[in-house]
């Protein structure tokens, strides 16, 4: 793919996303509870985890049925977290992708359960009939995003960040819970999708090495734009943090170290792709600039 090709690859990337999302979010849940998972889901985000799980698998030129559900399922759990996330047992949010929260609209019990409902719906999209998607492969991204989405990746992390709310924080546990809670789950979206293909140790290795790079520094990025941007462009409360005394890079190494935090870890990124030694890895950089040049 050449650089000017990225716009149109990503047009089509997400129109394919938001059709699956749809077709696979079902309405006709019990009680009400499909219109609170496709209102959690559908309309809003940027998609850029399941953006990375179709660039890496094209990377590889692998299995797009394969990935396409992948995309579907990481988003879904993507999606579920921040319906949790913004609970008031958690971080007590009233805006999100510039809408209400899922609770606020549709109350706690109905937003709990649509992430939970949520949940399970990922791995029911991944494990589909063997004739559309060999088992192995199946439950080779079973494993990547169980473990990404548990105790020991985003949850685990979203634990840690309750935990230290209003405690002082060293800069390697503050790195340790944004690569947890945040990181781990966009590194499974490169791995899903690399897995998709038939990548060598070496493309496997680095593209790794990139999704952690960029998994880490989208949260220094998140962490940056609630103190610059406007809640507005946001689509969700800015200076959230700060008020909610969260340990943040922006609060532990100032708003100028946390920047070039970023810019060193967008470096890392790059650097990976070009160890990776794959033919391809354009989509991949331009969804890396996008982590770290955004301003939501
Ligand atoms: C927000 O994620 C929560 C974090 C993990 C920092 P995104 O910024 O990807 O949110 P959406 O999906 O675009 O709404
Ligand atoms: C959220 O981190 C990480 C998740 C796993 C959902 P934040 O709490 O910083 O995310 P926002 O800022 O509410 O989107
Ligand atoms: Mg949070
Ligand atoms: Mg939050
Ligand atoms: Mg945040």
């Amino acid at each position: 793919m050449k650089p000017e090709d990225f716009g149109s690859w990503s047009r089509q990337a997400l129109a394919e996303v938001e059709q699956a999302l749809s077709t696979w979010v079902p309405a006709e849940a019990p009680a009400g509870l499909g219109d609170a998972m496709r209102y959690g889901v559908l309309d809003g985000g940027k998609r850029l985890r399941p953006l990375l799980v179709l660039a890496a698998c094209d990377a590889l030129a692998g299995h797009r049925e394969a990935a396409m559900r992948a995309a579907v399922a990481v988003e879904l759990i993507h999606a579920y977290s921040l319906i949790h996330d913004d609970m008031p047992c958690m971080d007590n949010d009233v805006l999100r992708r510039g809408k209400p929260t899922v609770h606020v609209k549709f109350g706690e019990a109905p937003a709990m359960l649509a992430g939970d409902a949520m949940q399970a719906l990922a791995f029911e999209v991944l494990t589909p009939d063997e004739s559309l998607v060999p088992l192995a492969l199946q439950a080779r991204l079973v494993g990547l995003l169980a473990r990404a989405a548990g105790q020991s990746g985003m949850a685990g992390g979203q634990a840690i960040d309750l935990a230290a709310t209003g405690q002082p924080m060293q800069e390697s546990a503050l790195q340790d819970m944004h690569r947890r809670k945040t990181g781990a789950l966009l590194q499974a979206s490169v791995l899903m999708g690399a897995a998709c293909g038939s990548p060598d140790a070496r493309a496997w290795q680095a593209l790794g090495n990139y999704g952690a790079a960029i998994g880490l520094a989208f949260q220094v990025v998140d962490d940056i734009l609630d103190v610059t941007q406007a809640s507005e462009i946001l689509g969700k409360t800015a200076g959230k943090d700060l008020d909610a005394n969260k340990p943040t890079y922006v609060s532990v190494l100032g708003l100028d170290a946390a920047r070039r935090r970023a810019d060193e870890l967008h470096a890392q990124a790059q650097a990976a792709l070009r160890d990776s030694a794959l033919a391809d890895t354009v989509a991949l950089a331009m969804l890396a600039d996008k982590v770290v040049d955004r301003d939501s």
